[in-house]
Order: C-alpha cells, then sequence, then structure tokens
C-alpha cells in the first residue's frame, strides 16, 4: 500500500473500515469510523493509546452531532453555531450511538465539527463521523504535516494530503456544568477563554468559564507533545548569553537550540509542531525556550499548556 492517497482511496478505505490519516485545520488525525469496532481498536494499536484515553467524533454538521447526544441544550446549539465548522471541542452526555470503546465507557462523548475542506468533503461523502485522535504516538508531538504522520506510521497508515494545518494547535476542548452555570476548559486550544467570554456576553446567560486542566483532563498526562530530546523552559530577566553560559555549563555534552517565539501567538502556534520536531533531528541537541512576561492569556495559555507539558524541565533565575 502506498502511504499517500488520493481523496477517492482515502474515501473507500474509510468506507470500508480501515484507518486513514486525513488533515483538519488544527494538527492530521487517524480517522475511523464510529460505527467500525476493528477501526477503534485499530487507532488504539496504532498509537499505543491506552484505551482509557476517550477519542474525539467528528461530525459534518451541528444536527448530525446533536444526534449524539443524550439532550439537546440551547447553549451547545449556540456554540456550534458560534465556533464551529472550527476548532472548539464539545463534551456533553452521550446517547446509546455512541459506542463505549470511543468514549473508554464514560457517560460523555467529545464532538467536534472541523473545517479544514478535505476532512468536511469526507465527512459528507461518508455520511458517518469519523473517531480521531492526532495522529502521532502516544506522548508525542502531533503532526501539522502529512511528512510528520509519514515519519511516525512509515507505510503503516494512509495519508491524504492537505498541506501544512493552517492552526497548528488541536482544538479547545470544553465542558458545560449546566447545574454551576460553568463552561469548563479541560484543555484550552485555539479558541480561547476570552472569545469564550465574548461568545456568553451575548447570551442572556449568567455562566463563568474556568479552567480546568489538572492531570486527569485531556492531554493531562505528564507525558504528553515531548520531543524526542530533552527541552526545557527558561524564565530569566538575563540575556540570551547569560542563559547560554548557565545551560551549557549544566549540560556540557549538548548543543544548545532555541525555540523561538514569534510576538504573534496565531503564527507561534502555526508553527511550534514543525519546529519542535525540526530541533530534534539531532539527538544531541537541547532545546530550550524562554517565557514572556506577555505570555498569560489569550492564545498564549494553550501554547504555553503544550510547551509545558512537552518540557523535561523548568529554570528560574
Ligand atoms: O484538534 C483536535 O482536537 C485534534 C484533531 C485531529 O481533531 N484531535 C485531538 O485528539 O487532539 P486527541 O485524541 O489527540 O485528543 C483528544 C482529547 C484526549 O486527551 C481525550 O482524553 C479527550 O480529548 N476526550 C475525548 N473524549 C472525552 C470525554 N468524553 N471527556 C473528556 N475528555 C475527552
Ligand atoms: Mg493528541
Amino acid at each position: 500500500m502506498k502511504a499517500k492517497v488520493s481523496f477517492q482511496q482515502a474515501l473507500q478505505l474509510l468506507k470500508k473500515g480501515e484507518v486513514v490519516a486525513l488533515p483538519t485545520e488544527t494538527v492530521y488525525g487517524l480517522a475511523g469510523r464510529i460505527d467500525c469496532e476493528k477501526a477503534l481498536k485499530k487507532i488504539f494499536q496504532l498509537k499505543k493509546r491506552p484505551l482509557f484515553d476517550p477519542l474525539i467524533v467528528h461530525c459534518h454538521s451541528k444536527k448530525q452531532a446533536l444526534s449524539y447526544l443524550f439532550q439537546k441544550h440551547s447553549l451547545i446549539e449556540k456554540l456550534f453555531d458560534d465556533f464551529t465548522p472550527g476548532p472548539l471541542t464539545l463534551v456533553a452526555k452521550k446517547n446509546n450511538k455512541i459506542s463505549s470503546l470511543i468514549t473508554s465507557r464514560k457517560a460523555t462523548v467529545a464532538l467536534r465539527i472541523p473545517k479544514h475542506p478535505l476532512i468536511r468533503k469526507v465527512l459528507r461523502q461518508l455520511s458517518v463521523p469519523l473517531a480521531m485522535p492526532s495522529a502521532n504516538s502516544y506522548g508525542k508531538v502531533s503532526p501539522v504535516s502529512s511528512q510528520h504522520v509519514l515519519s511516525s506510521f512509515k507505510s503503516k497508515v494512509p495519508v491524504l494530503e492537505g498541506g501544512i494545518c493552517q492552526k497548528g494547535l488541536e482544538s479547545t476542548i470544553i465542558k458545560i456544568h449546566f447545574s454551576k452555570k460553568q463552561i469548563s476548559i479541560l484543555r484550552p486550544g485555539m479558541i480561547t477563554k476570552e472569545m469564550l467570554e465574548n461568545f456568553l456576553k451575548k447570551q442572556d446567560t449568567n455562566f463563568k468559564v474556568k479552567y480546568k486542566t489538572d492531570r486527569f483532563q485531556p492531554g493531562g498526562s505528564s507525558s504528553h507533545y515531548k520531543p524526542d530530546v530533552p527541552f526545557y523552559i527558561v524564565e530569566s530577566q538575563k540575556t540570551e548569553k547569560e542563559i547560554e553560559q548557565f545551560l551549557s555549563k549544566k549540560f556540557p555534552k549538548k548543543t544548545l537550540r532555541t525555540l523561538s517565539l514569534s510576538s504573534s501567538s496565531q503564527r507561534t502556534a502555526r508553527l511550534l509542531y514543525s519546529q519542535l520536531r525540526q530541533l530534534s533531528q539531532d539527538k544531541k541537541n537541547l532545546i530550550y525556550t524562554q517565557k514572556k512576561s506577555h505570555h498569560r492569556s489569550g492564545l498564549w495559555t494553550a501554547i504555553w499548556n503544550r510547551l509545558e507539558k512537552a518540557s523535561s524541565g523548568y529554570f528560574k533565575f
């Protein structure tokens, strides 16, 4: 089997219950139809992902997404209307049309309506939703190009080429607690807390938005998003030269490489995973990056959530 496949080949393979890597606007995913147990099992096996870590169900439309929920809620509908197709994933109580293999026996399902034109076309023509985690081995850096997928899975997984992912960072995962009047951000992502707060201002509600990102939440394991070489975060007022002197004394055998973050958070998000992969190619490298004081809100929160999980340690001096 050739690793790269055409749109028609990808569609036929998915129809037959095979697993195919597809582009989305956030990262590439390993897709399998939600009604095929063989495909779902293969996704977990290929990623070496534990069965207790549930998958996101990707739908073509709001109507299709809502058909898997236990109950209808107007707030959920409005969130879908405002933010999708796009990088928002909603966790809510599921009905019995969703297999417990997808949700790791949880009573809830994570639903997302992606925006990339190719995955939209696949979902429309297939008319069955796709379960799809990021197309990387469990705990490693997510893929934002077909090359990244190929480097992890070689010819084991057919890939549909969709260019470089425009957003570059995974979707924001939220769960609504109706009784607490609260939207919890389980994984920060491209849709920021501020964007959700602005959305709520337009509604007639007094809901609040809160981060709830402990290690039992999505991507919460401390070994997530890890590059193949050591990566350190430095928070310091010292000059770059002084920081490098400090690090070379500590790690004399390593070649220091800087992960430079753009002043634009959008651009940083888009380039982040490619840069981490590129800087990890030489196993002698040690990557470091500096945390700046303005890196604390908006999309920076999601960027630093990933960087902190990717890091081997933190130096503050
Ligand atoms: O942007 C994205 O969301 C990408 C693209 C491919 O769509 N997908 C993605 O999937 O990041 P994955 O599997 O790498 O991360 C999804 C996270 C997991 O950490 C999982 O624990 C969480 O979503 N999740 C799935 N279902 C859940 C549920 N019912 N409750 C809480 N968390 C859930
Ligand atoms: Mg992932």
